[in-house]
């Protein structure tokens, strides 16, 4: 898996971000057990928490057509104003800990470092119902 080319696909999918509100865009690519591609962005509401994050965006996406393991995730952000920081919310690092995501891909803008790490790193003891 190529963390550069999987952080390209999220800075586009960031460049169809809709965020009037904060202008902090945000992409994110899911890729399945099957190595195929999801990608989302967040998409903000006028009722502010009502905003969904990129990485939901792309897991429901992925879930709604059938998907049910998920390899890892890419998450990128672009222009946001010199904040280097596209670490995933605690929510997003729970969503992607039900489908099983191993490793997250975190690119801030571009140009800059990309960072590849182990879920159980950004979210140790996430809850499960499994046994
Ligand atoms: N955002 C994401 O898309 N993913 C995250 O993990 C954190 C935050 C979005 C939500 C909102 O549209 C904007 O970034 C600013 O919080």
């Amino acid at each position: 898996m190529n963390t550069d080319d999987l952080a390209a696909e999220a800075r586009r999918a960031a460049l169809r971000s809709y965020s009037p509100y904060s202008r902090f865009r945000v992409g994110a690519v899911v890729v399945d057990s099957e190595g195929r591609r999801h990608t989302g962005s967040n998409v903000e509401n006028a009722a502010y928490g009502s905003s969904i994050c990129a990485e939901a965006t792309a897991i429901s996406g992925a879930v709604a057509r059938g998907v049910r393991r998920i390899e890892g995730v890419a998450v990128a952000c672009v222009d946001a104003d010199g904040v280097d920081n596209a670490y995933p919310c605690g929510n997003c690092r729970q969503l992607m800990n039900e489908f099983g995501v191993e490793w997250v891909v975190v690119a801030a803008g571009e140009g800059s470092e990309v960072r590849r790490h182990h879920l159980s790193d950004l979210h140790p003891y996430g809850f499960s119902l499994e046994a």
